[in-house]
């Protein structure tokens, strides 16, 4: 930390917060979680805004909040209405630890969102971003809240040029913006590196000429500002064969299972599916063969109807897509049967709603 030390010496840190701050006092975005300062809704949109464009999130956001909107309303609230509410979100442990997390703060805290970092970060899935952004957007207090976006700001501010891919690096940048952080106007400050990420320094086309702050920064004042921030490659996905079937009986009812409680996707629901294998049977084989002794259901399957794609960040499904009529259900059988209205309520991931979708655009199997 010396030549980080050594680089905040030699900075008007003064200057820097008054540029910073005016600037996003004048420009900022109205966005739906700045109407006020409600810890909770602060809470709520710094847990979407983790891995989630503002874009994307706004909508969601507005739902989430008309659904759940007070502590009280999001700790009482089914588990499958608010998974529901974040289906199409991604990173679903986010929303179930945030309902574990509010629970907690219901029951132990009268409904009052903490204010001490003490007590705020012990809570469930709140890590140092997501407190130091609370902290400091509701209560006004000075904790960095450091994320991918802050990190390309200050290593630019800063030239610095660490790895940012590394999960240690990020103390590098706690360490800085800890020195940087206005003491008067923390919300506004941290705020204001978001937004500076969000609209000027942006991943490759920084604006430094209209840059707020660009006489305080070393990266442009070097040129080096499209080197900055340093960020190894994440290796490959590795890609995954699937084949899945969407299964109707008689009555008109389909059959949906839930996924496990733990590890990727927890507690969603999708189609019966299974990773497929290169062999002597074809996948629709091994697909009849798996509903049968695994899920306990016999099937006749159609003809392959289509293929999905679904990109995460380690992994790549491609799920061959059936269709298909249930003979018998054994008593053990894994699937949930459900009428089509009842499957509305029920949340899924992105790639089993594309799924859905290819069933709905072929009605006749329905
Ligand atoms: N990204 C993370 N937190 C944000 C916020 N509060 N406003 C805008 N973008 C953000």
């Amino acid at each position: 930390m010396k030549d980080i030390q050594e680089k905040l010496d030699r900075k008007d840190i003064a200057g820097f917060q008054h540029d910073l701050i005016d600037w996003y006092e004048k420009e900022q975005r109205t966005l739906p979680w700045r109407e006020n300062q409600d810890p909770y809704r602060v809470w709520v949109s710094e847990v979407m805004l983790q891995q989630t464009r503002v874009d994307t999130v706004i909508p969601y956001f507005n739902r989430f909040m008309e659904q759940f909107p007070t502590v009280k309303d999001l700790a009482l609230a089914d588990e499958e209405k608010v998974m529901k509410a974040w289906e199409g979100l991604g990173y679903y442990s986010r929303v179930r630890n945030l309902q574990a997390a509010v629970k907690e703060v219901y029951e132990s805290y009268d409904g009052i969102v903490p204010n001490t970092k003490e007590q705020f970060s012990k809570l469930k899935g709140v890590g140092p971003y997501t407190s130091g952004a609370v902290l400091s957007i509701a209560y006004n207090k000075p904790y960095p809240a450091v994320d991918g976006n802050v990190m390309r700001v200050i290593s630019r501010i800063l030239s610095i040029w660490d790895d940012i891919a590394k999960p240690k690096t990020r103390n590098i940048f706690e360490f800085a913006v800890d020195q940087l952080i206005s003491r008067e106007k923390p919300s506004e400050f941290n705020q204001g590196l978001m937004e500076l990420g969000a609209l000027i320094c942006t991943p490759t086309s920084p604006a430094c000429l209209i840059c707020p702050v660009n006489m305080h920064c070393s990266a442009f004042e070097e040129g080096v500002q499209y080197e900055l921030p340093v960020k190894s490659k994440k290796k490959k996905p590795t890609a995954k064969s699937m084949a899945a079937a969407v299964l109707f009986d008689d009555a008109g009812n389909l059959y949906i299972h839930k996924r496990p409680s733990t590890g990727l996707l927890a507690n969603l629901w999708e189609f019966p599916n299974m990773e497929t294998m290169k062999g002597r049977k074809t996948e629709k084989e091994q697909l009849i063969d798996f509903l049968k002794e695994e899920a306990g259901v016999q099937a006749e399957l159609g003809d392959l109807e289509g293929t999905i794609q679904h990109v995460f960040t380690h992994l790549i499904w491609n799920i061959s897509v059936f269709f298909g009529r249930v003979t018998s259900v054994s008593d053990d059988t894994k699937l949930k049967k459900v009428t089509t209205e009842e499957f509305e309520a029920y949340a899924l991931p992105v790639s089993h709603q594309k799924i859905w979708k290819l069933a709905l655009e072929q009605p006749s199997h329905i």
